[in-house]
């Protein structure tokens, strides 16, 4: 394919976040509910995969389900937690396959038994892949995951595992979700939103971000090439000078 062969295939990002975005829209454009958005939303995820798989990306972090998203209306939030235990039994052939490790990021505890049950087995049978590991955002925010990094560290301090002094970016990485994964390189937000709605705030601190007006549903592997070509002709520069980085100082 054209557009993979423009691609660095040694500049590509370790680790890219996705915001899914539009399934209601694409639905609703079709007179469907908005839950037939979200299943077709299930093609572009397969896809994204096996275009970040294809160019060397270790690691893709799909916002599935946010701590917001509990406000949704009844019916559709349990037909999205349906919806995740069908496409994770659906998947877990193809996640072998395919060599796709899946991780999970979020408060799951609070997921419906039967979400809960299957994604932990989903996590169980996949842990041993290692072509690229698949993180679901499944009850997440990012304000959260933060506030519970800090309880967590506050408890080591009071209880004399850690003294404050020691507290350290790399102290509180440890205490994220996120902690076994590297910081995002690249977030794609698609159907043409511009936010970052409480998603992985920390670890984006430098990602470079990527809007697209493609609805999530219609994403396909051309639309993931095109968000890393525009990444390799960013100049990411860490709050260096552009010519700190073209001489490597
Ligand atoms: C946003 O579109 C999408 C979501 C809130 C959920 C997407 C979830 C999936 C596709 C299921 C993933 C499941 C697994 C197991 C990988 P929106 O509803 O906000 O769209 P709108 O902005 O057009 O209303």
């Amino acid at each position: 394919m054209d557009k993979e062969l423009r691609i660095d295939k040694n500049n590509v990002p370790n680790h890219v976040a996705i915001i899914m975005d539009g399934n209601g829209r694409w639905a609703k454009g079709r007179g469907m509910s908005r839950i037939f958005g979200h299943r077709n939303g299930l093609t572009a995820i397969r896809e994204t995969l096996q275009a970040a798989s294809d160019i060397g990306t270790k690691a893709v972090t799909i916002y599935a389900f946010s701590t917001e998203n509990w406000n949704r209306p009844k019916l559709e939030v349990n037909a999205l937690m349906n919806l995740i235990v069908s496409a994770l039994n659906s998947e877990l052939e193809g996640f072998m396959r395919n060599n796709v490790r899946v991780e999970s990021i979020g408060n799951i505890e609070s997921l419906p038994k039967k979400a809960l049950k299957t994604l932990k087995n989903v996590i169980k049978e996949t842990q041993s892949n290692d072509s690229i590991t698949l993180t679901l955002a499944l009850s997440y925010g990012a304000r959260e995951e933060i506030v519970n990094a800090v309880k967590n560290i506050s408890k080591k301090v009071v209880n004399n595992e850690l003294h404050i002094e020691e507290i350290s970016e790399k102290i509180i990485n440890s205490h994220l979700y996120t902690f076994n994964l590297p910081d995002v390189d690249l977030m794609i937000r698609t159907s043409g939103e511009q936010r970052i709605s409480n998603f992985l705030l920390w670890q984006m601190a430098y990602a470079e971000l990527y809007f697209t007006d493609v609805l999530w549903p219609d994403f396909r592997k051309e639309h993931f090439f095109d968000a890393i070509i525009e990444y390799q002709n960013r100049e990411r520069r860490f709050g260096k000078t552009s010519e700190q980085i073209t001489t490597k100082k």
